[in-house]
């Protein structure tokens, strides 16, 4: 599809969502009211990391989070903003973020609260005070019936009903899946608008590029270790931003595997399931690649706790399949 949109093809994210809901039979656009919310969150947090420098909202505020990690300014401010956008959307019953011990619990699915939606605020935002590529990772889960709502909201990520991110990179980009392809979505500060750029992404096999900080090499597996040496001497090359969401964003549209295994000092890896690894995992198999996690499809987890965390391995099949090889 040409990226560039002309007055006869102009398709916003409010559109494309409609259009999509009309395929699917009984469909009531409620769920169209939460991608709306998600669109003007991300849209202010952009506006916010854009202004990094002028307002003051770089740095830290010395707080440590329920990760055991410094909250930066602009985590806080992300979280509010979302908080307060999907906040007032009558069918989001519970809340669940990387900011907040626990969920926010807003109402009950007899009161119509029959979506959960869970998100990593700012991901990346370590790297906010030298202009890299941040953004937001969200996952909605359908609230089924039974359980305490936090119970409820710990479900696989195959139950996910829809995943994406948005990259305050180069461009404000938007990548959605409600599971029938991914779609791709450019900010156009002209009109305010996400525009439709892209339709179902398909993610290029045979690109010889691994992502992983490789300064934790020896903290590795031997597995690990043995793919990385076998990777050098096969001609494959490394790239690593440091924000999950612009390194799998790459990924997604160039191909190549980004790996965060589990080291010596984080035995059950560092990036989060519900929030992190899930969506992504959601939205890299439906680009038609793989995700997995010490040998198990990540979105077979069964998930124990909001903030657990785990390895990760995302990519093209071929590129995940290469790591597999090494690590049976
Ligand atoms: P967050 O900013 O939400 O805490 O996430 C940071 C994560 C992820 O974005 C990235 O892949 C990883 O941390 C980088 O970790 P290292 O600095 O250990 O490489
Ligand atoms: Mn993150
Ligand atoms: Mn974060």
């Amino acid at each position: 599809m040409d990226n560039s949109w002309t007055q006869d093809n102009l398709e916003s994210l409010q559109s494309h969502i409609l259009s999509e809901e009309q395929k699917h039979p009984g469909a009531t656009g409620e769920f169209t009211w939460i991608v709306s919310a998600i669109s003007l969150a991300t849209k202010a947090i952009g506006n916010k990391v854009r202004c990094a420098r002028i307002q003051d909202v770089i740095g830290d505020v010395g707080s440590i989070n329920v990760q055991g990690e410094s909250q930066q300014k602009l985590d806080i401010i992300a979280n509010t903003i979302i908080m307060h956008c999907l906040g007032n959307r009558d069918n989001v019953g519970v809340l669940a973020s990387e900011e907040n011990e626990t969920p926010v619990l807003l109402r009950s699915r007899a009161e119509g609260g029959r979506y959960a939606v869970l998100f990593d605020p700012l991901d990346g935002s370590s790297n906010l005070d030298v202009s890299v590529g941040v953004g937001t990772i969200f996952s909605v889960l359908r609230l089924e019936d039974g359980g305490s709502r936090e119970e409820a909201i710990l479900q696989p990520g195959f139950k996910q009903v829809a995943a994406g991110y948005v990259l305050y990179g180069s461009s404000t980009v938007l990548v959605l899946t409600t599971g029938n392809g991914v779609d791709m979505f450019v900010l156009d500060q002209a009109i305010g608008s996400f525009v439709l750029v892209s339709k179902k992404l398909k993610i290029p096999s045979g690109n010889k590029t691994y992502s992983t900080n490789e300064a934790y090499t020896e903290k590795y597996s031997e597995e690990i270790r043995n793919y990385l040496s076998w990777a050098h001497k096969n001609g494959y090359s490394s790239r690593y931003i440091g924000s999950m969401v612009a390194d799998v964003h790459r990924v997604l549209l160039k191909g190549g595997v980004f790996l965060y295994p589990t080291t010596t000092d984080n035995p059950e890896g560092k990036l989060r399931l519900m929030y992190e690894a899930n969506p992504m995992a959601m939205i890299i198999e439906q680009a038609g690649g793989k995700g997995v996690c010490c040998g198990e499809r990540i979105l077979d987890v069964v998930p124990s706790g909001l903030h657990q965390r785990t390895s990760v391995i995302l990519g093209s099949t071929d590129q995940v399949d290469a790591i597999l090889e090494h690590t049976k």
